[in-house]
């Protein structure tokens, strides 16, 4: 045995036993805040500074100059190094060679999976699962880890009222209530129980705050956001995530208001941590802090670490402003030295939570940890709650396994890479089991008529199209795969319309003239303006780009082996000129209604001045999306009654139950998602026409019924109105339901 491996392992021994003998929280945080004063003690101004780095190795000069810098203990992290050999190497160079001895922060973009690849966050966000999501984000750390990363930038929870920007794909949608409940599972699920555990890696709330509101979903534009909007909506998963003990947040690229977000002393001093008191440490996205020259905001480097550090990022992604910067800045007294050790006490406090000090390096061993069995199969599970069924014309699905044979078509049907979606660097497609092959397994390789039809999705070419509805025509039954490529949604990846690419809907059209019942699965990374195929298909599926087992999950929909049961956790609009529509919008002054708005082409040709009814909507799209929130259909109906509250009005310091009896009254046992909303008809600012204040996922056997209880405080009803977070007395309306746009009403007040 190498005498690297026998220290790598004389240390593991030594410091498991050290910390078995710290059992006590509270003794332990004492201890780190010691630990972390007698380190600072020791550290020069340089020490502190390399702290405060982090640096990608494509960026640090070459393997030898890295090394060096690591050794002369200039980064505090390193984003980018993977691969237990690596990590081990440069962690020993850290620990052994450098004066201090400080371990590294590893750091990766572990976004919806490390090798086994879960749908992408906002698929997740559909199946209104915390448990099966915080599943997945322990097997990402699992397997993370195994490879030496301990620290993830993850959960993204931007919301966000635009599906043409790309990065809608990585967060939780439109809802700050499903948004919280989702970051909440992600933090618990990445940290796991025990920090100090090797499987612990270090969460990262990002992008804080209001990145999901830039003007015209273009990526890195410009966020203007009133308080109240901020307070209400945006901040709603982050406090979540900061309450769920999440160890570091990152500042977002985008300007809000103004002060770009790696700048911006409200947000991330003032809220994050006077108001919440965020102890943990806030990185800055990449190159965030020397981007606030382009912004306009600083007129050089100097100026954009101060304004950075003055407004609380306590490490540097990427650029280094800090390492080429502070040191003048002190000098010139321009910040204070307290600044600089208040970043690196956060910085160390995390390094010593994760136990890095203890157990720095990566055990061999746990390299195993990919892609087991088990994981894999929790890949399907959460791929399979996450499916949304849009239509289903005559009970279409599921098809029956007996069927003789079926068209396979569309440009998705079999593309391994593109199912796992974006934000996926070691995820292989090669691991992905496709929807082609999981039919042909299921159903018997001769039974599967297989054509692409088109060859990817933005493609326009119809040379194949007579081939295809010709094989449609030979088939019992359609099943078309189609959507968008992974590289269509994601970081930059923003669309003008989000229409079906290329040439797809003609040739679904194509495909539904052949009179064949006709299914259509949607892969994406967004939700799409859908209108043209649901008119024409007999069921429409969407997957959202469903991962590494998104295959084998979609055909157990389509086949029966369970009813589809997720729900959109975001407003599908009939167009992109109808961005943003999200359903907790404002009343207006005007509201449209059925009876009151005017279709297009109603209108007479010649006509008086008129305004045509003076009401809010339009011409084109009316006032009512395509699909609302929280829309999802079932292989089974359910049916809601009894609504009934445990009492008609509260204190605003009291609590109501509101419950509904939900029975399956179909022929299939299934999940529902029942759903809990409010209105709060009248405030010292106009409120929401509906909020999600709850909601359960149950499973109902096949005819019989659940009685569904949901505890509403009236501190759930909560909210800033532009001074101060206030519970305001006043009359409400409640609904349980399976969707936004449907459910059992009731009214209470508060008193
Ligand atoms: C930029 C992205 O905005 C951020 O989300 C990501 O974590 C970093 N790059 C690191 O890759």
């Amino acid at each position: 045995m190498s005498s690297y491996k026998l220290s790598v392992l004389s240390s593991l021994i030594f410091f498991a036993a050290v910390a078995i003998s710290c059992n006590h929280s509270e003794k332990k945080s004492d201890k780190i805040e010691i630990r972390v004063e007698q380190l600072l003690e020791k550290m020069t101004l340089d020490d502190k500074i390399g702290q405060m780095t982090q640096v990608d190795p494509g960026f640090a000069g070459g393997d030898e100059q890295l090394k060096k810098s690591v050794r002369d203990g200039r980064y505090g992290s390193i984003l980018n190094l993977w691969g237990v050999e690596k990590v081990n190497e440069m962690q020993k160079i850290a620990i052994e060679e450098s004066r201090l001895g400080i371990p590294l922060l590893i750091g990766r973009d572990v976004i919806h999976g490390y090798r086994t690849i879960f749908p992408i966050p906002l698929g997740m966000a559909a199946s209104w699962n915390p448990e099966i999501v915080k599943k997945a984000f322990r097997i990402s750390a699992i397997e993370c880890s195994s490879q030496g990363i301990k620290w993830t930038f993850a959960p993204m929870i931007d919301i966000t009222w635009d599906p043409r920007w790309g990065r809608i794909a990585e967060g939780c949608g439109e809802d700050p209530y499903l948004a919280s409940t989702l970051s909440k599972a992600m933090v618990e699920g990445i940290q796991g129980d025990n920090l100090t555990d090797p499987t612990a890696v270090a969460a990262c709330a990002k992008h804080f705050a209001g990145y999901g509101f830039s003007e015209g979903g273009r990526d890195y534009n410009t966020t203007y956001i009133s308080e109240p909007v901020l307070r209400n909506v945006v901040l709603k998963p982050f406090k979540a995530a900061k309450d769920a003990g999440a160890l570091t947040f990152m500042s977002g690229f985008n300007d809000l208001n103004g002060v770009p977000a790696t700048g911006n002393e409200f947000t991330l001093r003032q809220i994050l941590r006077k108001e919440w008191g965020f102890q943990g440490m806030v990185v800055s996205d990449w190159s965030s802090i020397s981007e606030m020259i382009s912004h306009g905001f600083c007129a050089n480097e100097k100026e954009a670490a101060y304004k950075a550090l003055t407004a609380g990022v306590d490490m540097e992604m990427s650029s280094f402003t800090y390492a080429g910067n502070l040191k003048t800045l002190l000098k010139e007294g321009k910040i204070d030295q307290k600044l600089v050790d208040d970043a690196v006490r956060n910085i160390l406090r995390v390094k010593f939570k994760l136990g890095l000090f203890e157990n720095p390096y990566v055990n061999p061993e746990a390299q195993k940890q990919v892609l087991n069995p088990e994981f894999l199969d929790h890949a399907r599970t959460v791929a399979r709650e996450s499916a949304v069924l849009l239509k289903n014309k005559n009970k279409t699905l599921p098809l029956s396994p007996k069927i003789h044979s079926v068209a396979v078509i569309g440009p998705l049907a079999d593309s391994p890479r593109d199912q796992l979606g974006t934000w996926v660097f070691d995820g292989k497609a090669e691991n992905s089991v496709t929807p082609l092959t999981a039919l042909k397994e299921l159903l018997g390789a001769d039974k599967v008529n297989y054509i692409k039809g088109l060859q990817y999705s933005r493609d326009k070419n119809k040379s194949e199209f007579a081939k295809t509805v010709a094989l449609a025509k030979q088939s019992d039954a359609i099943v078309y795969f189609g959507g968008e490529e992974w590289i269509l949604s994601g970081e930059g990846q923003c669309r003008g319309e989000i229409n079906m690419p290329g040439a797809q809907d003609e040739l679904i059209e194509a495909l539904a003239s052949t009179g064949k019942p006709l299914v259509v699965v949607i892969m994406a990374g967004r939700p799409l303006a859908i209108g043209n195929l649901l008119a024409k298909a007999d069921a429409v599926l969407y997957g959202w780009h469903g991962g590494s087992m998104a295959g084998p999950a979609l055909a157990d929909l389509i086949f029966g082996k369970e009813s589809p049961s997720g729900k959109l956790p975001v407003t599908f609009v009939k167009g992109s000129g109808q961005i943003p529509f999200y359903y907790y919008h404002n009343n207006t002054g005007r509201p449209a209604s059925a009876k009151n708005w005017t279709p297009m082409d109603s209108i007479p040709v010649v006509n008086p001045q008129t305004s045509l009814g003076y009401k809010s909507f339009q011409l084109d799209y009316g006032f009512t999306p395509l699909l609302p929130f929280g829309f999802g259909l079932s292989y089974t109906t359910f049916n809601y009654s009894d609504l009934k509250l445990s009492a008609m009005s509260m204190s605003t310091t009291g609590s109501i139950e509101i419950k509904a009896n939900v029975a399956n009254s179909g022929d299939m046992d299934a999940d529902e998602i029942v759903q809990l909303y409010i209105r709060d008809r009248v405030g010292s600012i106009t409120r929401p026409v509906k909020e999600l204040k709850g909601y359960k996922r149950v499973t109902i056997k096949q005819g019989k019924n659940v009685e569904i209880i949901f505890r509403l405080e009236a501190k759930d009803l909560e909210f800033f109105n532009g001074k101060a977070n206030v519970i305001e007395p006043g009359e409400f309306d409640v609904w349980i339901g399976p969707n936004s746009a449907e459910g059992l009403h009731g009214e209470f007040t508060i008193h």
